[in-house]
């Protein structure tokens, strides 16, 4: 566990420095992780907004606090069960996505990730982060709640975002919200009987 803290501080400490695209020019922070470093549960989601640049978190605005909720309702804390991270570590101007080029070049921060942890479960969320981690995939409509083999023996899922879910209010059946809330429990199972 304190080799794995110590691989991951050296990855944070080298996107401090980080130059290799021009987000290092209007970033006020890197945003690397949340949670506890864990070998159990990830999620990939795609790229810092504007309070996650303010405050060096994934996931603090509008679209996380749902995001802890949903987590909250099947049991899961986001502080002590999920490692959260993105695609890319610097937040794109006015919340564009990110450029192939800027997914490329932060692309060997999010793998060291990955590699050190060696999640049993990884969740992709949204439609960047697919792009990225199943790039032969494609429309997270299609492939959301199905499970993927990852490196490692990863058992990967993509999942909505959850600003699209804010978009889209209704809880029926067959609706955004609903397939979540069938994604998450179905994530909860497995993640029950991981060892
Ligand atoms: N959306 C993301 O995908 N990541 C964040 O950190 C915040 C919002």
């Amino acid at each position: 566990m304190i080799i794995m803290f110590e691989e991951l501080e050296d990855i944070r400490q080298r996107c401090l420095k980080c130059e290799k695209c021009s987000l290092c020019k209007t970033r006020t922070n890197i945003v690397f992780s949340d949670g506890i470093p864990n070998n159990k549960l990830v999620l990939v989601g795609e790229a810092p907004g504007y309070w996650e640049d303010q405050k060096g978190k994934p996931f603090v605005g509008k679209a996380g606090q749902l995001l802890d909720k949903i987590f909250a309702c099947v049991g899961l804390s986001r502080e002590k069960d999920v490692y959260i991270c993105n695609t890319i570590k610097c937040r794109p101007p006015e919340n564009r996505n990110p450029l192939p080029e800027e997914k490329e070049a932060c692309r060997e921060y999010l793998d060291a990730q990955l590699e050190i942890l060696k999640p049993k479960i990884i969740l992709i969320c949204g439609s960047v982060a697919l792009n990225s981690l199943l790039p032969n995939e494609s429309g997270i409509t299609r492939v959301r709640g199905k499970w993927f083999e990852g490196k490692n023996g990863a058992k990967m899922m993509p999942i909505f975002h959850p600003s699209y879910l804010l978009r889209n209010d209704s809880r029926e059946k067959g609706s955004p919200k609903w397939l979540m809330w069938q994604d998450i429990k179905e994530v909860k199972r497995v993640y029950d009987e991981l060892k």
